[in-house]
């Protein structure tokens, strides 16, 4: 038994060949970031950081590092038309371009990943300034999404080479969002496993949760999930499938939106998501509702909780419990015109699990938009 146990921690340790240490950043291509990152300060709570653009050397972009806790976003918009940036804009619209994650080999990371079949964005890139060096290289994800790999265990500056520290007069205070919990990727008819097996065998991530069309569907429409891990959990990347319904899957929605495949939302965490969403609500951010109803069972559902329900149901916030704990959730709207990305804040209180409970309720919030919009 113990030499059992013994092989196969070995095993998982030899088949760990990409270590990560967590999100590093995500960067999202925008047509206005300076305006995006104004917004991001304002409504999320996340601060000032560093700035890129032709003030600093880069001349065919401007980027803006805003950072909260643990969380760094990025947000670029390209300064010409006629480049990648430009068209990623124009075919997708704002959203996530880079997924970035933190390890301590970046070389290692790429050729681990391109000799297991990963498509190389970035060769190892060293990056260096005053403040030491990043080394940085990347590979293709579903759509036009990357997933970058970054080391900057040699690096003391503010960001990255390329930035200077981003000094404001205009500093709204944090929200408590803290670290990016999951990524969740939408993909195309028939392509969840092929994902599946991209993060399997290129990446050593393992599928740690499955939903079918009958755990995620309503009385219209339907979808397919399953979730990937990486080795230590500290990255967690769910993939969504549309399937068929009555009517149109909301992930169908977002790919003609989006005009392809890419990230759905970005999950934050909180260690209070009463306050967080409190302050996020009278900033301006916008939340999917489910009807109060879903409150009057719920403690039957999920047995006792330490928050009050009150505050709960006053602010739309759902409740989900597995075999580990119970968690806490909320989904904004989405976060520009286009019905393609939102976010999650999440709370979680033992649960490791995704809120497989509130997906029918969720489901059918979503489709009350989808329907106004006219794409149901
Ligand atoms: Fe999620």
């Amino acid at each position: 038994m113990s030499t059992q146990t013994a092989t196969l921690s070995t095993n998982a340790l030899a088949q760990d060949f990409l270590p990560l240490q967590g999100t590093d950043y995500v960067e999202f291509y925008v047509g206005n970031a300076k305006q995006a990152a104004h917004f991001y300060k304002t409504a999320f709570g996340f601060q000032s950081l560093a700035y890129a653009g032709p003030e600093t050397g880069v001349k065919d972009r401007a980027s803006y590092a805003v950072r909260q806790n643990k969380l760094t976003f990025v947000f670029t918009t390209p300064l010409r038309s006629g480049n990648e940036i430009a068209d990623h804009i124009y075919k997708h619209g704002d959203g996530v371009k880079m997924l970035a994650l933190r390890v301590d080999d970046a070389r290692d990371a790429w050729h681990q990943t391109t000799s297991r079949g990963g498509t190389s964005y970035l060769e190892p890139t060293v990056l260096t300034d005053a403040e030491g060096e990043v080394i940085i290289s990347g590979i293709h994800t579903y759509g036009d999404t990357v997933h970058l790999f970054i080391e900057r265990k040699n690096y003391n500056g503010v960001f990255m080479p390329g930035y200077r520290k981003w000094d404001s007069h205009y500093n709204p205070p944090s929200t408590g969002l803290l670290y990016v919990d999951h990524c969740v990727g939408n993909v195309g008819w028939n392509q969840m496993n092929k994902w599946v097996n991209f993060y399997e065998e290129v990446m050593g991530f393992r599928n740690i949760l499955s939903f079918d069309d009958k755990d995620i569907s309503t009385e219209y429409s339907a979808l397919m999930s399953k979730v990937m891990s990486n080795g230590n959990g500290f990255v967690k990347f769910p993939i969504n499938e549309p399937a068929e319904g009555k009517k149109k899957s909301q992930v169908e929605e977002y790919l003609e939106f989006y005009d392809g495949e890419g990230c759905q939302h970005v999950a934050l965490a909180t260690n209070d998501i009463v306050a967080t969403v409190t302050e996020l609500q009278e900033r301006g951010v916008e939340f999917l509702k489910v009807p109060t109803t879903y409150y009057d069972d719920l403690l039957d559902r999920v047995g006792h909780i330490d928050e009050d329900l009150a505050p709960l149901r006053e602010l739309g916030i759902l409740v989900d419990r597995d075999d580990e704990g119970y968690l806490l959730q909320i989904f904004t709207k989405p976060v520009e015109d286009r019905p393609t990305l939102f976010f999650e804040i999440i709370q979680r209180k033992g649960a490791k699990s995704f809120g497989k409970g509130n997906f029918k309720a969720l489901f059918e919030a979503i489709e009350r938009e989808q329907s106004a919009r006219g794409n149901l």
